[in-house]
C-alpha cells in the first residue's frame, strides 16, 4: 500500500472512469439494436480465448442505475462511456432508432442527477456489420456514415454531454482489426490496412464538424500511445524505433495536429483526396491519451516483412496481461507529446489508464487488489510529475469501472475497480475502489470516508 500522501491536482482536474458499450452492455438483441462486427467476430469459433461473447457482458444495459450509483459512490466527476452505433443505426445508415437513443438519454440524465459529467465516445470499435459488409473502414464511405451517425447522437444528447470523443484508439482498430486479425473484423491485411487509418481520421474530422454544428461541447479523440524503448544500440535498432514510433504514436496524431502523415507511413497515398488533411486537422479541444505500457523495439530479423521487431521491456512488475507496469513511461510519453507537438498540442486528458489482475473474492467476500492500488498511485504521481514538467493535463480516467468483456481475451482479464461475478452479475467494489474514492476526496480537499 502506498504510504505517501496523494499528490494534489489543480482545481477542476477531471476524475473519471472509462468503459465501452460492447464490453459491458449486453442486451445485444434488445430494443432494435443491430449486429456489429464484434457480435459476428465473437460468435466465430476460435476468435475469443474463452469462447465467450458480449451477449450479456456485465448486463449494464439493465443495471445501469446500479452502475451510476457505483460512480457516485466513487466520487468521480466524469464517466466516459461509449455509444453503440448499432443501437442508434441498426444497419449503419438511415434514421435513428429512438429506443437506442432513449437508453443513452436515460444514462446521461442519471449521471447528471448523480453529479457525474457524461463523456461520450462515439466509436469504440463496434461498427454495424452491414457497413463492414460494404467494405468497413477500408471504404471511404464509412467516414461519411460515421459523421451522419455522430449528428444523430449529438442532436439528442448534445445539450448534456460534457466532452465528446469521436474515436477510441484508431491505431488498435486498424492494426489488430484490419492488420493482424486479432480483433474484429478479423482481416489480415498488414500494411494494406492503411486506408483504415485515413478513413477513420477522415470520419473523425467530419464528425468534429457535425458535432460543432449541433453542440457547444468540447470535442476530443482518444488515441493510444506507447513510448518506444529502443532495445539495442545499432543504427538499425534506432531506425526500427523511429519506424515504430511513426506508426504507433504519430500516424494518428501528426495529421490531427496539422502536420500531414509522417513520411513513409501511408502505403497508399492515393486514398488521400484534396481537402482531406484540412478536414482531419479541424481543431480539437482535448487530446485523449490512453496509456498502458511502453514498447520495446529493435531491428527486425533479415527477411522480416516488418521494419521493426517488438520485444518485451524488462525491469518492471507485470500485470496479468504480462504488460510492464511503467508509470515512468506515462511521464515520458506526456513529455514526448509536448516536446514533439509544442504549442500545437491541445490540453491532454488521460482517457484510459489501468491494469488487469487475477482478482477474486477472498474468504471474507472482499476483493483485495493491492497491485491495482500501487498501479494507480504510481500513474497519478506520473501525471503530477508531467504537470510539473509543464504538460497541460486536465484529467485522468481509470480503465475500468467494472471487470468486463476484454475483447479477444473474453472474461479472462479483469480491469475493474469493481469485481463482477459473471454468473450472478453481483458487483463487489475492490479495495482499489475505496482507495481511489479516498484519493479523489483528498485531492479535492474532502475528508476520507
Ligand atoms: C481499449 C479498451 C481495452 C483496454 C485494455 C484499450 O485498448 O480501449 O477497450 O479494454 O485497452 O486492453
Amino acid at each position: 500500500m502506498p504510504t505517501a500522501p496523494p499528490p494534489q491536482f489543480p482545481a477542476g482536474f477531471r476524475w473519471g472512469v472509462s468503459t465501452s458499450a460492447y464490453q459491458i452492455e449486453g442486451a445485444v438483441a434488445e430494443d432494435g439494436r443491430g449486429t456489429s462486427i464484434w457480435d459476428t467476430f465473437a460468435h466465430s469459433p476460435g476468435r475469443v480465448a474463452d469462447g465467450s461473447t458480449g451477449d450479456v457482458a456485465c448486463d449494464h444495459y439493465h443495471r445501469h442505475r446500479e452502475d451510476v450509483a457505483l460512480l457516485a459512490g466513487l466520487g468521480v466527476t466524469a464517466y466516459r462511456f461509449s455509444v453503440a452505433w448499432p443501437r442508434i443505426q441498426p444497419a449503419g445508415t438511415g434514421p435513428a432508432n429512438p429506443a437506442g437513443l432513449d437508453f443513452y438519454d436515460r444514462l446521461v440524465d442519471d449521471l447528471l442527477a448523480a453529479g457525474v459529467d457524461p463523456v461520450a465516445t462515439l466509436y469504440h470499435w463496434d461498427l454495424p456489420q452491414p457497413l463492414e459488409d460494404a467494405g468497413g473502414w477500408l471504404a471511404r464511405d464509412a467516414a461519411e456514415r460515421f459523421a451522419a451517425y455522430a449528428d444523430l447522437v449529438a442532436a439528442r444528447l448534445g445539450d448534456r454531454v460534457k466532452l465528446w470523443i469521436t474515436l477510441n484508439e484508431p491505431f488498435v482498430h486498424m492494426s489488430l482489426g484490419y492488420g493482424t486479425g486479432e480483433h474484429a473484423p478479423g482481416r489480415t491485411l498488414l500494411f494494406d490496412a492503411f486506408p483504415v487509418a485515413h478513413h477513420q481520421l477522415l470520419g473523425h474530422g467530419l464528425a468534429v464538424a457535425a458535432l460543432r454544428a449541433r453542440t457547444a461541447g468540447p470535442v476530443a479523440i482518444a488515441n493510444n500511445y506507447s513510448p518506444v524503448r529502443v532495445l539495442g544500440d545499432t543504427d538499425a535498432d534506432r531506425a526500427a524505433g523511429a519506424a515504430y514510433e511513426a506508426l504507433h504514436n504519430r500516424l494518428f496524431t501528426d495529421p490531427l495536429l496539422g502536420r500531414g502523415y509522417p513520411d513513409g507511413t501511408l502505403a497508399d497515398p492515393s486514398v488521400v483526396r484534396d481537402g482531406d488533411l484540412a478536414t482531419i486537422a479541424a481543431p480539437i479541444d482535448v487530446l485523449g491519451v490512453n496509456y498502458y505500457n511502453p514498447t520495446g523495439v529493435r531491428a527486425p530479423a533479415e527477411g522480416s516483412p516488418l521494419p521493426f521487431e517488438l520485444a518485451p521491456v524488462e525491469g518492471y512488475p507485470r500485470t496479468a496481461f504480462d504488460w510492464p507496469v511503467a508509470p515512468d513511461g506515462l511521464r515520458e510519453l506526456l513529455g514526448w507529446l509536448r516536446g514533439t507537438y509544442g504549442d500545437a498540442l491541445p490540453p491532454v486528458e488521460i482517457t484510459e489508464s489501468g491494469c488487469a489482475y487475477d482478482d477474486r473474492p477472498g474468504p471474507d467476500g472482499r476483493v483485495h487488489d493491492p497491485e491495482r492500488i500501487a498501479y494507480l498511485d504510481g500513474h497519478l504521481r506520473a501525471v503530477r510529475a508531467a504537470l510539473d514538467d509543464g504538460v497541460d493535463v486536465r484529467g485522468y480516467f481509470v480503465w475500468s469501472l467494472l471487470d468486463n468483456w476484454e475483447w479477444a481475451e473474453g472474461f479472462t482479464k479483469r480491469f475493474g475497480l469493481v469485481h463482477v461475478d459473471y454468473a450472478t452479475q453481483a458487483r463487489t467494489p475492490k479495495s482499489s475502489y475505496a482507495w481511489l474514492r479516498d484519493t479523489i476526496a483528498a485531492t479535492r480537499g474532502e475528508p476520507a470516508r
